[in-house]
């Protein structure tokens, strides 16, 4: 897939910005600061309702302004579709598809895939296990965007169910409270039960891209390896080399139903919830020993890299080709790392590139260069794409 034209209002540095785009490789270059990260963030959030560096939205929208809007024409297969989103300060966020309301934001995932490669990603190997479960959710949901609303209904009940074994933690217990718990371990089995099983099925696919293409890139390294980490269950389904089984999400209630069951007494009276996927994470391992604290610098890099590879070409092989995003990496990256991640960028659909300057940016990938300037004062600088050069007559 590729994006034909990307619109920006008031999204971060850029007050409106209309932007053709080509299928092939497009490099953003300008100085620091100018709005070249910002530009891949707004397309990723068209693609996961997220950012890559916030947590939040209020930093998206352009200070001053109440609301951002971002849209995109993404042309799959031949097929052209429009998204809009327009992300509110103080209110719910609105989505269009082909300029028709959506009933929910969530409703356009899975029009525009991306892959997004920047340097926050070291936090993928080095950071804390939320970092790693974000990555697997919103591959999760780039495969089966339905996935979404199961997220968020889990997250719901999780953060009910919490609330009460932190009310009934602090009395003595009614049987009315009990009862209410059991009706929340219910809903939390059901919804965990379809987040592990595509969480599994997920590692299950990934694992042998990533062992591929991290040996691609550090080819003198330990091999690596990824596997699912639980707590809460068995074994068996922990081994990445599993099949996964059609009826994997009906064993997976039954043993988050039988692990809650068992956790009462302690989940009370820590006023906690102690089992399920939000305690889970992605184990990443070179050779024997977890890359966490055991990687090197460069080895953490190559790791990141190559998570990221390996889920652009499991996209790739599953379905329909994701844009892939290039914030900036090139510069951090040696030779023979570049060279991998070129490899992969010339053969893919739609690249969109930043660097700050075009040495950065290997030539063989014959980037279209774009640049990005900013005018304005000190307290309200714009980004906005520079008009190319005339050729002197
Ligand atoms: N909500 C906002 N409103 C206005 N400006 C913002 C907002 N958020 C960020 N900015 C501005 O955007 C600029 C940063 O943009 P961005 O991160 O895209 O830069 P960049 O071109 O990628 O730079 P670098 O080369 O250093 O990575 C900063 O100058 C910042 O002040
Ligand atoms: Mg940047």
């Amino acid at each position: 897939m590729f994006i034909r034209t990307l619109s920006l209002r008031d999204f971060r540095s850029w007050e409106h910005a209309e932007l053709e785009l080509s299928p092939g490789r497009t490099v953003f270059l300008g100085s620091n600061g100018n709005g070249k990260t910002n530009l891949l963030e707004a397309i990723g959030y068209l693609a996961t309702l997220g950012s890559h560096r916030v947590a939040s939205d209020a930093p998206l929208i352009r200070i001053g302004a109440d609301k951002a809007r971002i849209g995109a024409s993404v042309v799959n297969t031949g097929r052209e579709l429009r998204i809009d989103l327009e992300l509110n300060q103080g209110s719910a966020n609105r989505a269009q598809i082909n300029r028709s309301p959506a009933r929910r934001p969530r409703e356009i995932l899975g029009i525009l895939q991306t892959v997004l490669f920047a340097p926050e990603d070291l936090a993928l190997v080095r950071g804390d296990p939320g970092e790693r479960r974000r990555f697997m959710d919103e591959l999760c949901t780039a495969r089966l965007p339905r996935l979404a609303a199961v997220r968020s209904d889990y997250d719901r009940v999780l953060r009910q169910r919490s609330a009460l074994l932190k009310s009934a933690g602090r009395q003595a217990r009614s049987k009315a409270e009990l009862g209410t718990l059991d009706v929340w371990d219910g809903h939390l089995a059901t919804h965990a039960s379809v987040l592990l099983t595509y969480r599994l099925r997920l590692v299950h696919d990934l694992y042998p891209y990533l062992a591929q293409s991290y040996a691609a890139i550090a080819p003198e390294s330990r091999p690596a390896t990824i596997a699912y980490r639980s707590a809460t269950l068995p074994p068996e389904f922990l081994d990445p080399a599993r099949e996964p089984r059609p009826d994997d999400t009906e064993a997976l209630e039954a043993v988050m139903l039988r692990e809650l069951a068992a956790a009462r007494t302690k989940e009370l009276e820590r006023g906690v919830c102690l089992v399920g996927p939000h305690r889970d994470e992605l184990e990443l391992n070179l050779g024997d020993a977890p890359a966490k604290g055991f990687a090197s610098h460069g080895e953490s890099w190559s790791f990141a890299l190559a998570l990221r590879l390996a889920a652009f070409e499991l996209l790739r092989a599953h379905g329909s080709e994701p844009v892939l995003l290039l914030d900036d990496v090139f510069a951090e990256l040696d030779r023979r790392r570049r060279t991998a991640l070129a490899a992969v960028a010339a053969g893919a659909e739609q690249v969109l590139i930043t660097a700050a300057v075009p040495e950065d940016v290997p030539a063989e990938l014959a980037a279209v260069p774009l640049r990005v300037e900013t005018s304005g004062g000190p307290d309200g600088r714009t980004s906005r794409i520079a008009e190319p050069a005339q050729p002197a007559s």
